[in-house]
Parts: structure tokens; C-alpha cells; sequence
């Protein structure tokens, strides 16, 4: 495994679209192993392939529960409902946080590293993390997506610092990537 390179916004890779993965091979593993590692190092519960320069439909995410790290290639939105609004962050675009409107749950088709289907439900963070990592495969910066200016964390409206930071702590958002 090796930590690989996480572009930063304004690189060109991280506004296309990326391709389906066709090849399920040694490659393949070595680069969601990569991924993982770097999402680690990142300390960030999601990243997604275009993110290290590789314009494949692949995404890895660890909210951190004890489930993960899972690994989503080929990620389909099959399902999603309800809303959640709170802040949102990228490795891509560190130091930066915006408010982002999410589904509250969202269902995910994918395959696994082997090829074999599986579908996941996951609500909350899950959800925000999955939308946002999706987002990435099609070129989508979360910037986009928020409601104010992108600003540092303690910039963030809608409460004190510390309630923002007590917030990115438990797991109501935080660094997606
Ligand atoms: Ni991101």
C-alpha cells in the first residue's frame, strides 16, 4: 500500500467525469488499498478516485463506526429521501468548509473490488459522505452545492465554534474528501 497524492481543486481531473471500471484485477485492489490509506492520512471518512488523479467510478468510505472501510466501484444512487442540512468539507479543498443540503438516506448499487454486487443503505453521515463521494465521479464539487460561501471552519454560521467543532467531532459531518 502507498499514500498517493490528493489533488486540490482547480486541477483539471477533479471536474470530469470519470469512467466505469471494466477491469477487476490486482490494479484495481492496489488502487482502492491506496485510497484507503490516503483517506486515512487525510483523516477523512470518504475519497474518491478522481481525488488521486485516477478518472475511474471508484469511492472509499469509513465513517469510522467499526463497519468500514468499504469500497464502492461502480456506485449507482438507487434510492434516496428525506434531507439533512450541516456543514461539509473536502480533502481537495482543505481548510474550507460550506453548508450543504444532503438526503437524509440514500441506497447505493455498487460492485466490490471482485466485481460482486451489493447494495447499502446508510443514513446521516453515510448518506452525506456517499452523495458527496458520487459528486466526485461526475466531476461535482461540493462547492457547488453550498448554500454560503466557502469559508474556514470557525466561519461557519449557525453557532458557536465550539458547537461546531462538537459537531465535526461526533460525526455530523466533518472532512468528507
Ligand atoms: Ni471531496
Amino acid at each position: 500500500m502507498a499514500l498517493r497524492d490528493i489533488l486540490i481543486e482547480g486541477d483539471p481531473a477533479l471536474t470530469k467525469r470519470s469512467r466505469p471500471v471494466k477491469k477487476f484485477d490486482d490494479r484495481l485492489a492496489s488502487l482502492i488499498d491506496d485510497m484507503i490509506e490516503t483517506m486515512y492520512d487525510g483523516d477523512g471518512v470518504g475519497l474518491a478516485a478522481p481525488q488521486v488523479g485516477v478518472l475511474r467510478r471508484i469511492f472509499v468510505m469509513d465513517l469510522d463506526d467499526g463497519e468500514g472501510p468499504f469500497a464502492f466501484v461502480n456506485p449507482e444512487i438507487v434510492e434516496s429521501e428525506g434531507d439533512q442540512e450541516g456543514p461539509e468539507g473536502c480533502l481537495s479543498l482543505p481548510g474550507l468548509f460550506g453548508i450543504v443540503n444532503r438526503p437524509m438516506t440514500v441506497t447505493v448499487r455498487a460492485v466490490d473490488r471482485h466485481g460482486n454486487p451489493f447494495e447499502k443503505t446508510v443514513e446521516g453521515l453515510g448518506a452525506r459522505c456517499v452523495c458527496h463521494e458520487n459528486d466526485h465521479l461526475d466531476g461535482i464539487l461540493f462547492r457547488r452545492h453550498s448554500q454560503i460561501p466557502l469559508c474556514a471552519l470557525e466561519d461557519l454560521p449557525g453557532g458557536e465554534e465550539e458547537e461546531q467543532e462538537q459537531a465535526l467531532l461526533s460525526d455530523e459531518a466533518g472532512e468528507l474528501a
